[in-house]
């Protein structure tokens, strides 16, 4: 956006999309690191008289109102950060939005009601989605994209609307774009990337890339089991796709011709039921070695053997790309799995980059001082997706 602070933009309404999709405990912010992530373009938009228009989805609410997913918690925070008055429309594109846009004075911040209460935002269907993005087209002059997050979504605040508009990349997505080309293009080896998180449907098409790329892949949560499975062992109750073994299967073959290791938990902590997340109450998890999972048990995180394991395992790394929890860290029970690879990546003298809405708030939440990483990105399938070398519709909208 130099480019369009050098051309000026005291006066004009500046769109900016962001990615404020944080965490929320009812309406208490839990982790705000998206809002502060976004912090320099908003600020400096302001100071240079713009009136800044900041838009946003939260959560996955169904095309309609619901407030449950109501912004009002985080454009409140914006506001506190920034030290100024941050107007709140109740709307996106409808009375209060308009209304809020043009009371705007120079220098003025509003963030507008979550996007996705528009059906437009999401749809499948492009002239559903062109029509929601005329009408936001309507409350502004310039657009900057500044949601990283949400860069892989085909969304029309994200993808149509820079269409309409002269278009400009925020501070937030170009440093996000910088760190994660150095992992696609000159990345610094050994090169370990810790993948985490429940399904491992998710991260197909990342390991099959990785598998070309990485010198090590260690694996954690939910995913675990399916790994095992695919290795003949018993998983009790743990989480397991067993429609995925074949693929897994076949990416371990894959992975000892290409000499790269996947390194799988030796032992897992386990319990005969899912923890009580509202009340945190004691879980009381056994210990067990990871191929003996006994019959009814679930796995709700690395044990500790697979602990020290890991973190010998990062120890002599040049570059660590993190993505997912080790296992239920919201839980204190399951949580030091997650603890010991942040810790690990904060001790290793590489470059880490923590990827990902979950594991970048699990190092927030779990206390740790966010500068002792290289690079924390606020985005999850973003950042995976630009690894998978993928196109994302809301970077290739801002270059054309
Ligand atoms: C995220 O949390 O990864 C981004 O905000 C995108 O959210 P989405 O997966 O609901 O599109």
């Amino acid at each position: 956006i130099d480019e369009l602070l050098t051309e000026g933009v005291a006066g004009r309404r500046v769109f900016v999309r962001a990615d404020l999709n944080v965490p929320l405990d009812g309406t208490t912010i839990t982790d705000d690191g998206r809002i502060r992530a976004v912090l320099p373009t908003v600020a400096k938009l302001a100071e240079a008289g713009a009136r800044v228009v900041v838009a946003s989805h939260l959560g996955r609410p169904k095309g309609a109102p619901d407030p449950a997913f109501s912004l009002a918690p985080a454009a409140a925070r914006l506001g506190e950060l920034l030290g100024s008055d941050v107007a709140f429309a109740t709307d996106t594109v409808g009375d209060s939005a308009r209304a809020t846009v043009a009371g705007l004075t120079d220098g003025q911040v509003a963030v507008l009601e979550n996007l996705r209460f528009n059906a437009g935002e999401t749809s499948k269907d492009d002239a559903e989605r062109g029509a929601f993005a005329d009408r936001l087209a309507e409350l502004a002059d310039v657009y900057v994209g500044d949601g990283f997050g949400a860069v892989h979504r085909k969304h029309a605040s994200v993808y149509d609307l820079p269409a309409r508009l002269p278009h400009y990349a925020g501070y937030l997505i170009a440093t996000e774009v910088g760190v994660l080309k150095k992992l696609t293009t000159d990345v610094k080896r050994p090169y370990a990337v810790v993948l985490g998180g429940a399904k491992v449907s998710d991260k197909l098409g990342v390991i099959d890339h990785l598998l070309e790329k990485a010198d090590r892949i260690l694996i954690g949560g939910g995913m675990v089991f399916t790994f095992l499975a695919a290795q003949g062992h018993e998983v009790g109750a743990s989480l397991l796709q067993e429609d995925q073994i074949p693929v897994v299967k076949e990416y371990i073959e894959r992975a000892k011709e290409r000499g790269v290791e996947f390194v799988l938990p030796v032992d897992v902590l386990v319990a005969g039921e899912f923890p009580d997340m509202k009340t945190k109450a004691p879980a009381h998890p056994a210990t067990v070695a990871a191929d003996a999972i006994p019959a009814g048990q679930m796995g709700l995180d690395i044990g500790p053997e697979s602990r020290k394991l890991y973190a010998s395992k990062l120890a002599d790394t040049a570059t660590v790309f993190w993505n997912g929890p080790m296992g239920v860290f919201e839980h204190p029970d399951y949580a030091e799995g997650t603890r010991a690879v942040a810790q690990a990546l904060i001790d290793s003298p590489a470059f880490t980059v923590v990827g990902g809405g979950d594991s970048a708030a699990a190092v927030r939440i779990l206390g740790f001082d966010e500068n002792a990483f290289g690079h924390i990105s606020t985005g999850g399938g973003a950042s995976l997706e630009y690894l998978e070398g993928k196109t994302l519709p809301g970077l290739a909208a801002l270059e054309g």
